[in-house]
């Protein structure tokens, strides 16, 4: 069985130590007796001990993770830097964050600090490789591991947040909004008493914050992370104006299947993609009520902004009158 079936296998809580799911948290025995004190090597060739060096006492942000996926991967990275941003100097001191490769033959050091690279990993989240069998362990502890065959497009959990020393930990997905995140890393793990009542609640708050329409609703939860609607390019392009200045049917498409186009060779998609630091656009597993909802949140935010004086948009903001067309401007300079 190769990395990826692994990878891909369907999760099974291998350890009732761990509490999981949207509202679960949970209380873990001494973590040095429950964690293997296996040795990782990060991008930089230097070798950590997973509960010495890695996780004791610290609150933490793991994720499972090979740099050849092509779907959700990108999708988690993107979702984690974002994250990284916003919690600022916290990272590396109050927060440690961290992704461990399922694929390590292939993930070396220096592959993974290529893949840090391409993403413009702040300091302060280190990836980390090892023996395989040692991630296994790991994995099977934080109850991330799957024996048979799961399926990663329904945006199985491979991300877990915790504290080592209250043992709280949780399990997210990539679609949760990064502010939920923030707040669990910042509040809620931060304490030593065992989830508080109340930050259940708070948590719940947040959760419950993007409930609009549902193209609003999916550009949040799914997009945000890459795109901006109108305040510049995150690592993708900003999406404003993008409805009027695609062809209906190639956005269709391309939110249905980018990485079916980017094999293609569609042109533009691949304009698109050396424009954008070969960071391909994952697939969102989007239905197609869903691409026709997002793309008419789309445009009605571009009606909206340019129905908007200038002066009153939040700044940066760009108007669709000033936004070229990217492919073309990528084709023409070349
Ligand atoms: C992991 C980051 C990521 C996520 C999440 C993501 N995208 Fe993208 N998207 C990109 C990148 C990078 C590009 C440009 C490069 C490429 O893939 O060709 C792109 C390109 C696009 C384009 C083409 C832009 C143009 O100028 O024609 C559209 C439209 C788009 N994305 C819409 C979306 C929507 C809608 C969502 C949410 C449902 C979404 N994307 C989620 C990274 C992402």
């Amino acid at each position: 069985m190769n990395r990826t079936d692994r990878y891909t296998a369907p999760w099974v809580a291998i350890t009732a130590v761990l509490l999981w799911g949207m509202h679960s948290a949970i209380a873990a025995p001494a973590g040095a007796d429950y964690f293997p004190n296996v040795p990782l090597v990060n991008q930089d060739g230097e070798t950590l001990h997973f509960y010495d060096d890695v996780i004791k006492g610290k609150v933490v942000a793991i994720n499972f993770m090979f740099t050849s996926c092509g779907d959700i991967c990108p999708l988690e990275t993107a979702k984690l830097r974002d994250i990284q941003t916003m919690l600022g100097d916290h990272v590396g001191k109050n927060v440690f964050m961290y992704s461990i490769t399922v694929d390590p033959d292939r993930d070396t050091p220096a592959v993974l600090k290529a893949y840090r690279e391409k993403f413009k990993v702040g300091p302060g989240w280190q990836f980390l490789t090892g023996k395989i069998e040692d991630i296994d362990r790991i994995r099977k502890k934080l109850a991330m591991y799957n024996e048979d065959g799961d399926e990663l497009s329904d945006h199985s959990i491979n991300f877990v947040l915790g504290n080592e020393k209250t043992g709280q930990w949780l399990k997210r997905t990539p679609f949760d909004v990064p502010e939920a995140i923030v707040s669990v890393l910042l509040e809620r793990l931060q304490t030593h008493s065992l989830m508080a009542s109340n930050s259940r609640q708070s948590y719940t708050e947040v959760r419950a914050l993007p409930s609009v329409g549902n193209g609003k609703n999916l550009f949040l939860s799914r997009c945000t992370t890459c795109h901006t609607m109108g305040q510049g390019d995150k690592l993708g392009p900003d999406l404003l104006g993008v409805v009027s200045r695609r062809d209906r049917q190639w956005l269709t498409r391309w939110l249905k299947e980018p990485e079916v186009m980017l094999k293609e060779k569609d042109p533009l998609a691949i304009a698109l993609l050396d424009q954008y630091n070969n960071i391909p656009m994952p697939n969102l597993k989007l239905k197609s009520t869903d691409i026709s909802d997002l793309i008419e949140y789309m445009q009605e935010e571009e009606r909206r902004v340019n129905a908007t004086p200038k002066s009153l948009l939040p700044q940066p903001y760009k108007l669709q009158s000033i936004i070229k067309n990217t492919a073309e401007t990528t084709a023409s300079s070349e």
